[in-house]
């Protein structure tokens, strides 16, 4: 497969990139192709909600976005990595999925696959709660094919003693595709 990768964190050795670097070793070693896209790192403007795209066509900003949608309209699956920020996603990735307002029908008839990472601080129940939800509602509304979701609580920095648990659960989800 052809995998695209979002990630959503400014710590480029932080806890929500090292499951992403176990994954995509699962993956390549699977066989599969890896394009990955950190997008705090990259020009992405948040949608203004103009219109112009229509829900299908050109956005008004020439940034790196359309470059990342064309990727993800050519994968075959679509992995979101991020740090839990107030029980969500963080602003930067939370600025792509926003932006694929310009090629939504596009990205429902795809009918990609799709896996979830996010890391937080705290180990209570409730920290994953919100954007579990989230994540359910967008996995069905994008109509993606959810191969697995990896919500690591209590890991909220590299080194944590949940890190080694939660990267071999990402390893072996990247080995299982
Ligand atoms: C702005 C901000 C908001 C955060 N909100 C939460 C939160 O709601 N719950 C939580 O458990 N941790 C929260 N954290 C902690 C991070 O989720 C945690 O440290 C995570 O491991 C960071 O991931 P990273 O190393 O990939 O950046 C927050 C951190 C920041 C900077």
């Amino acid at each position: 497969m052809k995998i695209v990768v979002l990630t959503g964190s400014p710590h480029k050795t932080g806890t929500s990139n090292t499951l992403v670097n176990e994954f995509i070793r699962g993956a390549e070693e699977n066989g599969h192709t890896i394009k990955r896209f950190d997008t705090p790192f990259l020009s992405i403007h948040p949608c203004i909600g103009c219109d112009h795209c229509g829900m299908n066509g050109p956005c008004v900003f020439d940034d790196d976005m359309p470059k990342i949608l064309d990727t993800i309209l050519e994968s075959d699956m679509i992995v979101f990595a991020t740090p839990i920020y107030y029980f969500v996603f963080s602003a930067q990735i939370k600025s792509a999925i926003d932006r694929f307002y310009s090629r939504n029908g596009q990205i429902q008839r795809k009918h990609l696959k799709s896996a979830f990472l996010a890391t937080a601080w705290n180990h209570d129940e409730q920290v994953m709660s919100g954007i579990k939800k989230h994540i359910d509602i967008l996995i069905d509304y994008l109509n993606l094919d959810n191969q697995g979701m990896i919500l690591a609580k209590g890991y909220g920095y590299p080194g944590a003693s949940t890190e080694n648990k939660y990267k071999e659960e990402a390893y072996n989800l990247g080995r299982s595709l």
